[in-house]
């Protein structure tokens, strides 16, 4: 084993990333660089991302973004030892053009590649910023994805549970544009929440009373929208108490499921004390981490949050599960087909 370099490119779904990471002998990961160009002004006027945009932004920016995080990290091409990119899963077009663009480089520049799973760079992140050892639960709330993955080892995972239909950040973004506020809804829904009665609108907790631990928010959003069509004309505080509402729906829903899937680590793993790692835009929301601070302390499970910039999409994450593979001789060849579908 000795220190590795490593370039990570993500563009799966609407951030344009790149980021340089090291990855020493002993198992420890250090960020050198780590550049984000977000898409949301091209897509804020459609109320979510548009994947043709998406992919057409990413062909514009991703060579710029790559060369700053090179720059950043005062490294030439030449000067590292594997180029790892996003091949799934995600929006084709820009799994595409990332994927693409890391083939390119790494066949002019003869270094390996390594084509990464998206969801093993949001599940091995907290290696890289808290040095969390295996095996542990991850909860990945995003745009995209709302999943408990039990993570036993690089490229071993168990999914324990998913959505049904509409991933968390995405029924956040949905309530937000039948409320008419902003995208991305998360954070406006949680603003307008702050002021919001939460117990005026009595919203289902969809799946909830059946023991297993996936999600369903489709159901929520439909009643949602009843609610709000019963009250119209709709004021200011209304939409405040409909926001309070659904939020309280959806934290208690992630709140019982958490520590449901906190109960099985502890069964299978009863001698591993828990460590609970939460990644994704909506681990952002101060009251589903209330929450979830509350649950994992009840189970006696530490609970990780990597910082907000590491939760959401970026580079870091996809270079550092490319230098935990390219430690294991893990590395692809030119073939390998990016997939917009790819369970871990
Ligand atoms: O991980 P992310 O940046 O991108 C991907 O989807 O991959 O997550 C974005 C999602 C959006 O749906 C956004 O509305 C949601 O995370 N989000 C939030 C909050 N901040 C971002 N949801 C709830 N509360 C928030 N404070
Ligand atoms: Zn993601």
């Amino acid at each position: 084993d000795r220190d590795t370099l490593i370039l990570g490119i993500e563009t799966s779904c609407d951030e344009t990333a790149a980021a340089v990471v090291r990855r020493f002998a002993d198992g420890r990961g250090e960020i050198v660089s780590n550049i984000v160009r977000s898409q949301i002004d091209e897509h804020r006027a459609f109320g979510g991302v548009v994947p043709e945009l998406a992919a057409r932004a990413h062909v514009v920016h991703l060579d710029t973004i790559i060369k700053r995080a090179l720059d950043e990290a005062g490294v030439e091409l030449a000067g590292l030892d594997a180029i790892a990119a996003t091949a799934g899963p995600g929006l084709i077009g820009g799994v595409l053009v990332g994927l693409t663009t890391g083939k390119a480089l790494a066949a002019a520049s003869r270094k390996p590649l390594v084509a990464v799973n998206h969801l093993e760079g949001h599940a091995l992140t907290a290696r890289l910023t808290d040095g969390v050892q295996f095996p542990y639960l991850m909860l990945l709330v995003s745009g995209g994805h709302s999943q408990f993955v039990l993570v036993r080892g690089v490229g071993h995972y168990q999914q324990w549970g998913s959505t049904i239909d509409d991933a968390l950040g995405e029924a956040f973004d949905k309530a937000a544009k039948l409320l008419g506020l902003g995208y991305p809804g998360g954070p406006e829904v949680e603003k307008a929440a702050l002021a919001g009665d939460a117990s005026r609108f009595a919203l289902p907790r969809p799946l909830l009373r059946e023991k297993r631990l996936d999600f369903s928010f489709s159901g929520l959003k439909t009643a949602l929208r009843l609610a709000a069509e019963a009250v119209v004309p709709v004021s200011e505080k209304d939409i405040a108490d409909l926001c309070a509402s659904f939020q309280a729906a959806v934290t208690e829903i992630v709140g019982v499921r958490s520590r449901q899937a906190l109960e099985r680590f502890a069964q299978e793993y009863p001698d591993r004390a828990p460590v609970f790692v939460v990644a994704g835009g909506v681990a952002a929301n101060k009251a589903i981490g209330g929450v979830l601070a509350d649950v994992a302390a009840t189970a006696g499970a530490t609970l990780i949050i990597p910082p907000p910039a590491l939760c959401t999409d970026n580079g870091a994450m996809i270079g550092w599960a490319g230098a935990e593979r390219f430690a294991l001789g893990l590395t692809d060849g030119f073939d390998v087909a990016a997939r917009p579908r790819w369970p871990l």
